[in-house]
Formats: structure tokens, C-alpha cells, sequence
């Protein structure tokens, strides 16, 4: 990118990181265990998300979390016993791992009283901005983009066609009814080149052959304020819930620009086992101390599965 993000006329102050919802596709661990909080390895998914928010140049990460969820705001304080008995035993990698959390970015607690949905949960953060903040990022913290660094792509988008800006990527037909899914505008050859898309619609959760594309939402969104306005006038949708899809949609629908940034790298959905167990293993394989020992044991595990 041309311009470090904080000069850049979309900077990003507040990254905001929906932590709220039941997690039932990893009960029972969820009845006491936040999702959020599930290890990657070692790391708890939302502490990757908050590096990622910190890498972007924000100043704020907005954790909205649900009154039986505190343990994701403690992961981000401070942990005075801990760090002295760390420090006295001379344990200074273990010392540093309990640390990093705190010392990445300022956190601001918003609670979401009830699980009324995602656009639910993005509306609270309104009263944690500043009133000179027009963008905002949001992050959710069960999925994993990689490389980091799309939302800076996106905020340069966002300095082109102003508005709104999506990452997406795309699926396959049959899993497009688990995701928001973006309807393309014409091709601009331009944009196209860029992986960069007009958007002229959204549905939540599409049945296959109702799906306007297969590109679809993947967890990091960079919003104009105007979102929240628009959050205020849905209806629940899908599920029962406030959708962030149908608040975008109706931004859409008003003639606000939106755009999608198609992400070619990797994405992990930490949402759910089938998702989160590879990634522990993606991860797992390329992690220096674990590296080698998981490597065979996942190859043992696989060989004696398939024979
Ligand atoms: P998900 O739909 O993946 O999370 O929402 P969930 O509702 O916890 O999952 P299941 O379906 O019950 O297994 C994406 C993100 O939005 C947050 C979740 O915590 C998750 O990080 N979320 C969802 C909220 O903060 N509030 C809500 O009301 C719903």
C-alpha cells in the first residue's frame, strides 16, 4: 500500500470484534468455554484477530461480548500473580505469551445482553466511536484471512469508490446457504484485474439455486458510519436475527457504494469443528517448537485411518 494507514484519509480507529454469540456448534466446550477463546496451537483465535487489528493501524479493538463471555475481556488485561511467578522462575517466552495480548491494542468492553444477531451486535458499537471515526472495521474473531492485510486492501478500495468494502471469497455451490452472498455488478475490466467488484445486492444464507454469485462474506468488513443508520431500520431476517447482510443490502439498495475485495490467499472458519480442527493442524504443522512431532502424528493418524 502506497500510504502507512494511519495517514491515510480512511484510517481505521476502531476495529470492532462481535464475540457475543452462543457458539452452539461447538457445545458442549461452549457452555463455559467462549469460542472466542478456543487455542489455534496455543493462541485463542480472537488474540490472532486482535494482531491482525493492531497490524492495520487501529487504536481501539470494540469486543462485544455477552454477560456469561467476561473471559475474553480477562484474556486482554493483565495477569499480576502469573506474570511475577513467570518472572521469578525465569519462564520469559511463557512471560511474554501471557503479555501479548494486552500489550497489542486498547480494548473497550461493549455487552450485548441477548444473541439477537451479528448486525445486532455491530450496531452496539456505535456508542464507542469518536464523532469524527466514518469507517469502521469489523473483524470477527472465528475467521482466520490469511495473509493479514486484506482490510488494508480494502481501506485503499475505499479511498477509490468511497463507501463500503468487503472481503469475499468463493465457494462452492453447495455451500453457499452457510454464508452472506454478494449479487456482482458489470464487469469493470479494470476492477476485475484487481479482484475488485461493484456489488449490487446481498441474501443471506441463499438455497443453492437462489445464490446471485458464489462469492460470499468472509469476516472482515469495512464499514461507513452510514451502517449503523441502516442497522436501525432492519427487521430480524435469517434465523430470527439482525443480520448485518440485510443492513448492508438496504445500503446497497440507497445507492451507497459497495465493493468487494476477492481474497485469493487462505481462510480458516474457526466456527466450527470442521473448520477449526484444520486450521489447529495448519497451524500445528508450521509451529517451530510443535512442528515435527505433530507432522507425524497427524501422517500416523491419516495412514492408519485410510488403511
Ligand atoms: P456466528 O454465527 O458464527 O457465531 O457469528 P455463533 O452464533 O456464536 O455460532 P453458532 O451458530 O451458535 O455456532 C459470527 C460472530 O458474530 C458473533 C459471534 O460471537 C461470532 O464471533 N455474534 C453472533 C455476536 O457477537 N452476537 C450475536 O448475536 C451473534
Amino acid at each position: 500500500m502506497s500510504l502507512p494507514i494511519a495517514q491515510h484519509q480512511n484510517a481505521v480507529k476502531t476495529v470492532v470484534v462481535p464475540a457475543a454469540g452462543m457458539g452452539t456448534r461447538f457445545l458442549p466446550a461452549t457452555k463455559t468455554i467462549p469460542k472466542e477463546l478456543l487455542p489455534v496451537v496455543d493462541t485463542p483465535g480472537i488474540e490472532l484477530v486482535a494482531k491482525e487489528a493492531a497490524d492495520l493501524g487501529a487504536s481501539q479493538l470494540a469486543i462485544i461480548t455477552a454477560p456469561n463471555k467476561d473471559g475474553i475481556l480477562k484474556h486482554f488485561e493483565a495477569f499480576p500473580e502469573l506474570e511475577a511467578t513467570l518472572e521469578a522462575r525465569g519462564k520469559t517466552d511463557q512471560l511474554n505469551k501471557v503479555r501479548a495480548a494486552r500489550e497489542l491494542i486498547a480494548t473497550v468492553p461493549v455487552v450485548q445482553e441477548k444473541p439477537l444477531g451479528l448486525g445486532h451486535a455491530v450496531g452496539l458499537a456505535e456508542s464507542v466511536l469518536d464523532d469524527d471515526e466514518d469507517v469502521v472495521a469489523v473483524m470477527l474473531p472465528d475467521d482466520l484471512v490469511l495473509p493479514f492485510g486484506v482490510t488494508e486492501r480494502m481501506a485503499e478500495v475505499r479511498a477509490k469508490f468511497g463507501g463500503s468494502v468487503l472481503a469475499a471469497i468463493e465457494v462452492a455451490e453447495d455451500e453457499v446457504s452457510s454464508y452472506g452472498v454478494f449479487e456482482l455488478g458489470e464487469l469493470d475490466a479494470e476492477s476485475e484485474n484487481e479482484g475488485i467488484r461493484r456489488v449490487v445486492g446481498m441474501v443471506e444464507k441463499p438455497a443453492p439455486e437462489d445464490a446471485p454469485s458464489r462469492f460470499a462474506a468472509t469476516g472482515r468488513y469495512l464499514l461507513d458510519r452510514a451502517i449503523f443508520d441502516a442497522l436501525r431500520r432492519i427487521e430480524p431476517g435469517a434465523g430470527g436475527e439482525l443480520q448485518l447482510t440485510d443492513a448492508i443490502a438496504l445500503l446497497i439498495e440507497e445507492g451507497h457504494p459497495v465493493h468487494i475485495v476477492v481474497h485469493e490467499g487462505k481462510r480458516h472458519d474457526l466456527g466450527n469443528p470442521a473448520g477449526y480442527i484444520p486450521a489447529v493442524v495448519y497451524f500445528g504443522l508450521r509451529h517451530a517448537e510443535y512442528g515435527s512431532k505433530i507432522h507425524r502424528a497427524v501422517k500416523e493418524i491419516i495412514a492408519e485411518f485410510e488403511s
